[in-house]
C-alpha cells in the first residue's frame, strides 16, 4: 500500500514537522547552517509513474553522503566488484560517519564501507578520468542521467565551504594514502569529493533518483536500464546496512527499507519494486540524519507497512 493523494501526505509532514524542533542545523559546513530549521518536505515517485509530494518540495539541497551511494555505482560499473571492495570493505562500522578510529584497528587500513566518509573518497578517488574535470563531468552526465535533468549542478558555494573547512577529510585521506588505500593529489581529490557533495537538487529529482534504484536501475520513463540490477541491488544492501550510519540498525527495525541519509538534511529512499523517495529537513539528530524525515519515514513506513523484512 502507498499514500492516496497529496493531502494525504501533507497531514503526515504535519505530523513529522512537529519533531524540526527537537534538532540542530549542521555546524562543521558553515553554508549549511543557515537553513530554516522547521523545513520538512516530501516526493514520491510510485514504480506505476504516479507522483506524490508534500512541502515545498522544489526547493534545492545539496547532496552531502547521498551521494555516495551514486559515486559507488559508477565506479562499480566502471571497475567492477573486485576491484573496488579491494580499496573498501562491506561492513557497518557503529561509529559516526567522519571517525577515523577503524581505519587504524583495521589490518589492512581499508576503510570498512563505501557509506562512511573515508570509504566514499576511496570510492570517489576511483572515478575514471584523466584530471578532476574529466571525473567531474563523467560524475555529473551521470547524475543527469539518473534524475533526467540537464540541469542539474554543484553549489559553488557550498563547495567552497565545505572546501575551506574539510580538515577531518583531508586527515582521512592522507592517512589513506600512506596505506595505499588511495592514490593521486589529496587536494584534487578534496575538490571532487567536495564538488560531488554540494550537487544540487529538488525533493522530486532525488525521489526519480530512488525509483531508479527500487526499479532494480532503470528509469521509470525511458525504460533504459542505467544501472545494472546487480549494482542496484550492492547498493540498497549498502543503504540498508549503513546509510544512516550509526543508527542504521535502529532505522532498520523502526522503517525498514533502503535509504541514505545526507548532513543536508536530505534523505533518498528505496523501497524495492515499489517507489523511490526525496526528503528535505535541514533539522539533524545526533548522528547526522534529518530529525523529522526520520520520524515522516517511521511514520509512513507503520502506516502502509513499508518495511521490507
Ligand atoms: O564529507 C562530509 O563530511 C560531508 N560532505 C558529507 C557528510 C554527510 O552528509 C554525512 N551524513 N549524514
Amino acid at each position: 500500500m502507498n499514500c492516496k493523494n497529496n493531502e494525504e501526505l501533507a497531514n503526515l509532514v504535519e505530523e513529522a514537522r512537529v519533531y524540526t524542533k527537537y534538532g540542530k542545523l549542521v555546524d562543521y559546513i558553515p553554508a549549511l547552517s543557515r537553513e530554516n530549521k522547521s523545513d520538512l518536505s516530501i516526493s514520491i515517485y510510485n514504480l506505476n509513474g504516479e507522483f506524490f509530494y508534500a512541502g515545498d518540495y522544489l526547493k534545492k539541497f545539496t547532496l552531502q553522503s547521498i551521494s555516495k551511494v551514486i559515486t559507488l555505482a559508477l565506479v562499480l560499473m566502471d571497475k567492477g566488484e573486485s576491484e573496488v571492495f579491494s580499496k573498501v570493505g562491506m561492513e557497518p562500522t557503529g561509529d559516526p560517519f567522519n571517525s577515523i578510529a577503524k581505519l587504524e584497528s583495521n589490518r589492512l587500513n581499508k576503510p570498512l564501507n563505501p557509506m562512511i566518509n573515508a570509504g566514499a573518497l576511496a570510492v570517489t578517488n576511483m572515478i575514471p578520468g584523466r584530471n578532476v574535470e574529466e571525473k567531474w563531468n563523467k560524475l555529473i552526465h551521470f547524475v543527469a542521467e539518473l534524475t533526467n535533468d540537464n540541469e542539474v549542478s554543484c553549489n559553488q558555494r557550498v563547495e567552497k565551504s565545505e572546501f575551506e573547512t574539510a580538515f577531518l577529510n583531508r586527515a582521512l585521506c592522507y592517512f589513506m594514502k600512506q596505506h595505499k588505500v588511495i592514490d593521486g593529489d589529496v587536494e584534487e581529490l578534496l575538490s571532487l569529493y567536495t564538488k560531488q557533495c554540494s550537487i544540487e537538487m529538488n525533493c522530486r529529482d532525488l525521489a526519480r533518483i530512488g525509483a531508479v534504484f527500487a526499479n532494480d536501475g532503470c528509469d521509470l520513463e525511458t525504460g533504459k536500464c542505467i544501472i545494472t540490477k546487480d549494482i542496484a541491488r550492492v547498493c540498497k544492501t549498502f543503504m540498508v546496512t549503513c546509510g544512516m550510519y550509526n543508527s542504521s540498525g535502529e532505522f532498520a527495525m523502526k522503517v525498514g527499507i533502503p535509504a541514505k541519509s545526507g548532513v543536508s538534511g536530505g534523505i533518498m529512499g528505496a523501497i524495492p519494486q515499489k517507489c523511490g523517495i526525496g526528503i528535505f529537513g535541514p533539522s539533524l539528530d545526533q548522528t547526522g540524519n534529518s530529525i523529522a524525515g526520520l520520524k515522516l519515514l517511521e511514520i509512513m513506513s507503520k502506516r502502509y507497512s513499508w518495511s521490507i523484512f
